[in-house]
Parts: C-alpha cells; sequence; structure tokens
C-alpha cells in the first residue's frame, strides 16, 4: 500500500502521496498541491526541495557516502580511470574491455577543435579568467556542429555531441590557460591517454616537449574522477533548468560552466588556495582567521569548509586528503600551506561553532594543494573541477531529456507593490 502524507489546511484534508526512492529516501510529491488546495510550496536555494528522481548518483550526506551509479566512489578512484568512470555515469554500465576501447577510440579521434575557434578564443584578452573563456568557448561550439542544436534529433547524433565534448574539453581547457598566459596554443597529440594529453596541451611549449608524468597524469585521473557527478547541485541543477527547453547540450553545459565559477560552488577551489596563502601571508595565525570565519559580521568565511548536503566527512574530501600527502611525497614538493590546510581543518574540528554547524572539509578544501603540486595555476581550478563535472553534468543532461521531463519553471510568492494607477511623470 502506497504512503500517503496529510495537509490540514482552512478546514480541508490533502492526502499528498510519499514517494520512496530504491535507497528508501522518501519525498512528499507535490505535483498536485496547487491544484488540490491553490498552495505552493516556498523554500529558497531548495533545501528541502527535490527537483527530479535520477538513477545517475546517490549520496547519503549524514553517513558520507557517494556512489555513480551504485559502485563507491572509494572503489572507482582507486581502480577505474576517468574515461571508464565517464563511460559508466553517462551509460550506466561499467563498459567491458570492447565497449571501453571503442569509446576511447571515438573521443581520440574527436579531440581536434575547428581552427576557426581559435579566431573566437584570440578575442578575448590574456588576461581573461579561464572560466569564462571556457563557457564561451564550449556555447561556441553550436556554431561548428549545428546539427547539436536539436536535442530531440535520433540517439546517434545526440551521443556524436557526448563524444565530441567529451573529446574537446580537455584541448578547449587547455587553450584557455595558453591564452591566459599569452602562449601559443598546443594541439592534441594522440598517441597518448586522456588525461597525459591534456598534460601536454597545458604545459608543452615549442622550445620545451613536455613529457607527462605518469605520477601526475595519475592523480589528475583521480581528481577527475573524484569531480564526475554530484547529484543536483546548483551547477548541474543549472544544466538541467537550461536544457529542460530544450537547448542543446553544449549551450546547457556551458550555462553550467558558469554556474560551477561561483566561489560558493566549485570556484571555492581557487578561493580555499587564495585563502590559505593570505593566512601563510599574515603569519600563518589559524586562531585568528577562524574568529573571522565566525563572526558574523565579517564577510569572511572558511572556504572549503561546509557543504548543503554533507552534514559528516565529504568521502571525495578523505580520499584527496590522503593523494595530497602521496602526491607531493612522490613529487618531492614540500608546500607550507598542506600544513596550514591541516592546521585549520584540527582547529575547526574541535570548534564548538563548526561542530554545531556540521561543518567539515569539503571537495574543495584540498583540491587546490594537489593541482598546485601538479604545477596547475590556481586560476585553472575550476576549469579542472568543469572537466571532471562534464560526464556527471552529459548524464544529468540526457536523463532530464529521455525522461521527457516538463520544461523547469518555479513558482514565486509575490511580496511587492499592489495594485496601482499609473501617475503622469508632472504630477509625480
Ligand atoms: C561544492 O552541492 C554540491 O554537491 C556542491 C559540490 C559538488 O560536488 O558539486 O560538492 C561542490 O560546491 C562544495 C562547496 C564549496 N563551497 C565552499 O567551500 C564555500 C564555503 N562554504 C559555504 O559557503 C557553505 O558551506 C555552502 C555554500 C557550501 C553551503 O551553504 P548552505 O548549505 O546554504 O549553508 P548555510 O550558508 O546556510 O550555512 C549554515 C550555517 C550558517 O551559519 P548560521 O546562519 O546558521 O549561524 O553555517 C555557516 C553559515 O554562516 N557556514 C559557515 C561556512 N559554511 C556555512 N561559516 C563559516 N565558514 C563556512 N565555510
Amino acid at each position: 500500500m502506497s504512503e500517503k502524507a496529510e495537509l490540514h489546511f482552512n478546514g480541508n484534508v490533502y492526502e499528498l502521496p510519499i514517494v520512496t526512492g530504491t535507497e528508501n529516501e522518501k519525498a512528499i510529491d507535490i505535483s498536485k498541491l496547487r491544484a488540490q488546495s491553490g498552495l505552493i510550496t516556498l523554500d529558497y536555494g531548495f533545501k528541502n526541495t527535490g527537483s527530479t528522481s535520477s538513477a545517475i548518483t546517490f549520496l547519503d550526506g549524514e553517513k558520507g557516502i557517494l556512489r555513480y551509479r551504485g559502485y563507491s566512489i572509494e572503489e572507482l578512484a582507486e581502480n577505474s580511470n576517468f574515461l571508464e568512470t565517464s563511460y559508466l555515469i553517462i551509460y550506466g554500465e561499467l563498459p567491458t574491455k570492447q565497449e571501453f576501447d571503442q569509446f576511447v577510440k571515438d573521443i581520440t579521434m574527436h579531440t581536434m577543435v575547428h581552427e576557426e575557434v581559435k579566431n573566437i578564443l584570440d578575442g578575448f584578452p590574456s588576461k581573461a579568467h579561464p572560466m569564462g573563456v571556457l563557457s564561451s568557448l564550449i556555447g561556441a561550439l553550436t556554431a561548428f556542429y549545428p546539427n547539436a542544436l536539436d536535442p530531440n534529433r535520433s540517439a546517434d547524433e545526440v551521443n556524436i555531441s557526448i563524444i565530441r565534448i567529451l573529446a574537446k574539453m580537455p584541448t578547449i581547457a587547455a587553450w584557455t590557460f595558453k591564452n591566459e598566459i599569452g602562449h601559443p596554443v598546443n594541439y592534441p597529440d594522440n598517441s597518448l591517454d586522456y588525461c597525459s594529453n591534456f598534460l601536454k596541451m597545458m604545459f608543452s611549449v615549442p622550445s620545451d616537449k613536455y613529457e607527462p608524468d605518469p605520477v601526475i597524469s595519475n592523480a589528475l585521473n583521480k581528481l577527475l574522477i573524484l569531480h564526475a557527478d554530484h547529484e543536483q547541485n546548483c551547477s548541474t541543477s543549472t544544466v538541467r533548468v537550461v536544457g529542460s527547453s530544450h537547448a542543446s547540450l553544449y549551450s546547457s553545459v556551458s550555462a553550467g560552466i558558469s554556474a560551477l565559477w561561483g566561489p560558493l560552488h566549485g570556484g571555492a577551489n581557487q578561493a580555499v588556495i587564495e585563502m590559505l596563502e593570505a593566512i601563510k601571508n599574515d603569519g600563518g595565525d589559524t586562531k585568528k582567521w577562524m574568529a573571522k570565519a565566525k563572526d558574523k559580521d565579517d564577510p569572511f568565511r572558511l572556504m572549503g569548509f561546509g557543504h548543503r548536503v554533507y552534514k559528516n566527512f565529504d568521502p571525495r574530501a578523505k580520499i584527496i586528503k590522503k593523494a595530497a600527502d602521496d602526491v607531493l611525497a612522490k613529487l618531492g614538493v614540500n608546500d607550507p600551506i598542506l600544513e596550514i590546510a591541516k592546521g585549520l581543518e584540527e582547529v575547526a574540528l574541535n570548534d564548538e561553532y563548526f561542530i554545531e554547524r556540521k561543518l567539515y572539509p569539503n571537495v574543495d578544501f584540498y583540491s587546490g594543494i594537489i593541482y598546485r603540486a601538479l604545477g596547475i595555476p590556481t586560476q585553472m581550478f575550476t576549469v579542472m573541477f568543469a572537466m571532471g563535472r562534464l560526464p556527471g553534468w552529459i548524464a544529468q543532461w540526457k536523463e532530464m531529456r529521455e525522461n521527457n521531463e516538463p520544461i523547469g519553471r518555479p513558482r514565486q510568492v509575490y511580496v511587492g507593490e499592489n495594485h496601482r494607477a499609473f501617475v503622469d511623470i508632472k504630477n509625480r
């Protein structure tokens, strides 16, 4: 017998169905609430509101659990690689050897970017933040692949759009960096794997052929896996809402990149490093900065701490923290801000303000320290987040389209002026 909730209002009782997920999460289905009662719900930031039902990622914020298509993030980070995990997230199953080899071959054949994209890139000043350039160039792919404009074309057409954006993201991402430093771009080297190819396009210069270090490439693979999807976060919800108007995959991902850029979301990984640098330059007094983070009159927040869903350790932060020690040791990098980060974490985890609000390190707290050790510049950290999150955005957009979900259009409660007559300017 299906469970129901009752809403008592104005002397009426309204029955609302309860939806139960495969992990026993329960939700009140309010799709008929307004028709039945004239009421809508109000939930700033959608803190208590589900926008959809999804089979892609499960996370339990209280227990610190994260799974892609049922596989734990710990096992995938340890045993998989980014393209294999991307295939799993997008198509729903781990690929067979033959499926994986074909997927890699398809992507490899599409790493080149139309030469005229460089004309658009050259239009950006060299100090342009890479995230703004990335969002623009991904959106510009619609100009080169007009068939991608209609998401209702054949499944094959949608799939080639998926392959193209996965394949071209590293090339375009590396180009945003080269534009920022005023260097000539590099073209893909298809003899390399996905992450090594990206690193070579990032760091190779005509006078010095860069050979990717497997330690760096493996660390990057793990970081991209950890960022690959995270259910209905801000940027993914953006991709779904933009895609719900039947906008193209490229336009939807371009919007998702812009949403991710914000310092409260993916932009936090850059903000964390800037914060740690400020603390180091200020003499490393973590207690002083903790006090600022708790001071309601001070806009400063401890970047990389807190999460809308995780009220326990972000499982990704645990994995990244361990990887940071491993990677820095392997590379022989001794970065003083790693010790400052660990010191901040230690103080915060024993501080009543943070304990009471269940504020723990999130995915962004340690990731920047590894990116830095890999030689990736701070301005590129959120571009790395976007590269990692791309398969998640693709899968969520694809799921929304395949489920033929309605256009996203929330309601509101109006709190403005009541009706009033127009007054001519002569009489105002
Ligand atoms: C990501 O959603 C996702 O899944 C996102 C993500 C993904 O993979 O897609 O996990 C990636 O975006 C991680 C989060 C990165 N952002 C940051 O690290 C920025 C710093 N963190 C915060 O701004 C904040 O914690 C958020 C934005 C992450 C979550 O904010 P919420 O859920 O809206 O919580 P809130 O702002 O209402 O905070 C609750 C309380 C408040 O205090 P009170 O008003 O109750 O007294 O906690 C305080 C906040 O002031 N608080 C913090 C804090 N985070 C929350 N105080 C100091 N430092 C912080 N970092």
